[in-house]
């Protein structure tokens, strides 16, 4: 959620510093901060607002080659420039950036002030300088283990001593971290898009572990064992740099990505001559997934519609049990995990703590989990060791899009799989892999004319709430659209299967709410079509996203909205894109903070 950077090298720390923090800055963005190293001392700033207000305070910055710095989310304490980061000990000298929640934070406070500490703000973070210093006798690496020692709770931390020039220390626990080593330069960042304009060789820090980070060299151990020279790995292709490449926000780029992006979500896994897919992370033959008696996908907002539209393909294609399970409600539910049931985290950046946990909760009660992740390298990944990458390359804007249709068509390919283990037919197979393979064509020809998006804008703008109707497969499309307009617009809108609506909803209807109603060619549409009319005759205002050529659909509408007819289970590929379109030209009017809304943040890494 926070954002880590930090750099010993030949360079100016400062410029480094803060462009990585704006390469951060879409993971949280309420303060942020740099220290650095000079002249024997260490020299902060901080500011509330955004990376523009830091770059401001650091003009006049000396001349450092190293420094660490930060980008936050509030968790503990207001948003304050007391509270952002870089915290630092009594006597300034030794400096600490922190993801993460110290959950013990009040009991070390109070012993911390109790030994005559004085603290400065309200974090929880603040606790680690004080505790390090106390630990200190010389030796850096030896005095933030001590502390951490006693810490209990997530971190990702960045150390900065001022009587150890060249060296960094950083430690996980909980909270991602990754080391990215430069020709005679070396960086720490909290995510490698903040890297991979200086290198692609990193290494990604586990749980428990701690690292010494000098110019062009780091070493890696787990807390309280010896230092080694770790595995270096290369960021993936895919995770290129984020540019708008002129668009206007990351948000309409990704949108307009995601003909490209479902192509690489299906690139060299679908066998049309064969209808079949290969997916081979899953280590999964014929006869492992004969034995899939149920299938659950796990994971939060976004992720958990594209799990829940899946779960609905895999039932009518496969016919094999699937659910999708909100991750955060799952993992302290204490859950019933079947023996032949097979578990699908779905995480675009693979750090949502929630995620996290419901796999750890699956795999303590024998379950086995695969990860279908987006983020390479990331906590999820290589936390299930086994899984799908989805490949739809980083996702900046806060509000996810292009993510969805991703991890929907890698869970579908997955779907075409496990269906050809069961009932699905040589023809069958073929026709459902010539259908996947046609959807990026099709998003491409939907997305150069997508109708009268504002018109709905118009209709929306003006009302005071929205409700999102769907059956079936355009159920998880109506709670995306729901979620997209509540995230980007901050529009009172809820979504519900309209099915449901006369036990409730219905009654908040009046002359002119915009209801916006998903449908695709299913065997429903005669019922949606009943559920229209109710609409109607409450004096409603009719919005309808529809396959194109229904033209009974299109006359009951005040507003239509056609997308290329495809098969039922594909539905949601096409249909959730007018509805991100509608919350990004909402977002515009209503002149919101489109990439970065309020409050929110990307990869929520506490719970
Ligand atoms: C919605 C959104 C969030 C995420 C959710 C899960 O636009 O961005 O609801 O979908 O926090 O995040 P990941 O997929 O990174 O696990």
């Amino acid at each position: 959620m926070c954002g880590i950077v930090g750099y010993v090298g030949p360079r100016k720390a400062t410029p480094i510093l803060v462009d990585g923090l704006r390469r951060l800055e879409y993971r949280g963005y309420d303060s942020a901060g740099v220290a650095l190293y000079g002249d024997e001392h260490l020299w902060v700033r901080r500011a509330v607002g955004r990376i523009d207000q830091l770059a401001e305070a650091v003009v006049g910055a000396p001349s450092s080659q190293m420094g660490i710095a930060h980008t936050r989310w509030a968790t503990h304490g207001g948003i304050t420039e007391e509270n952002a980061h870089p915290h630092t000990d009594a006597a300034g000298r030794i400096a600490v950036v922190h993801n993460g929640i110290i959950e013990n934070n009040s009991s070390l406070r109070a012993q911390l002030e109790a030994e005559g500490v004085v603290f400065l703000s309200e974090t929880d973070t603040e606790i680690l300088p004080h505790l390090i210093r106390k630990h200190y006798r010389g030796n850096p690496l030896e005095a933030v283990e001590r502390a951490l020692r006693q810490v209990r709770g997530t971190y990702g931390i960045a150390v900065l001593f001022a009587d150890h020039p060249g060296t960094l220390i950083a430690a996980r626990h909980g909270s991602p971290l990754v080391l990215g080593i430069g020709d005679q330069e070396s960086f720490i960042a909290s995510d490698p898009q903040a890297l991979v304009a200086h290198t692609r060789r990193v290494v990604y820090l586990d749980d428990r572990e701690i690292a010494l980070v000098s110019a062009g060299s780091v070493q890696v151990g787990r807390l309280g064992g010896s230092l080694e020279d770790p595995n270096i790995k290369l960021i993936d292709d895919d995770w290129g740099l984020a540019e708008l490449d002129g668009f206007p926000h990351f948000m309409l780029k990704e949108i307009h990505e995601q003909g490209e992006s479902i192509l690489r979500a299906l690139r060299g896994r679908v066998q049309v001559e064969e209808g079949n897919a290969k997916l081979g992370g899953l280590n999964m033959e014929p006869r492992d997934l004969v034995r899939v008696e149920r299938v659950v996908s796990l994971g939060c907002g976004t992720s958990f519609h594209a799990g829940l539209a899946a779960s609905l393909a895999i039932e009518h294609l496969a016919r094999v049990p699937a659910d999708s399970e909100i991750a955060s409600e799952f993992r302290h539910r204490n859950p019933i995990i079947p023996k032949d049931a097979l578990y699908m985290a779905i995480s675009q950046s693979g750090e949502t703590a929630d995620t996290l946990g419901a796999i750890q909760e699956v795999r303590l009660k024998g379950g086995v989990v695969m990860g279908v992740v987006n983020a390479v390298g990331s906590t999820i990944a290589r936390t299930c060791g086994a899984g799908v990458y989805v490949h739809s390359g980083p996702e900046i804007a806060v509000a996810s899009t292009k993510a969805f249709t991703s991890q929907l068509t890698a869970m579908l390919v997955f779907t075409l799989m496990l269906a050809r283990t069961r009932n699905l037919s040589l023809d069958g197979g073929r026709r459902v892999a010539a259908e996947l393979q046609a959807i990026p064509d099709k998003v491409v020809r939907y997305l150069k004319n997508p109708g009268p998006i504002d018109e709905m804008v118009r209709a929306v703008t003006a009302a005071r709430y929205v409700l999102f109707l769907g059956r079936g497969f355009s159920y998880p499309v109506a709670l995306e659209g729901a979620l997209k307009l509540k995230e980007v617009a901050y529009i009172p809108c809820e979504a519900y299967p309209a099915g449901e609506m006369k036990h409730g909803p219905i009654a908040m209807l009046e002359e002119n709410t915009p209801v916006i109603f998903i449908t695709s060619k299913d065997d429903q549409r005669d019922k949606a079509i009943s559920n229209m009319r109710e609409v109607l005759a409450r004096g409603a205002k009719l919005i309808v996203i529809h396959p194109e050529g229904d033209e009974e659909v299109k006359a009951l509408a005040h507003i239509s909205i056609e997308v290329p007819a495809v098969a039922d289970y594909l539905s949601p590929l096409l249909n959730v894109i007018p509805l991100q379109l509608l919350a990004y030209r909402a977002g515009l009017v209503l002149g919101r903070d489109i990439d970065k809304p309020r409050h929110l943040a990307k990869s929520v890494t506490v719970e």
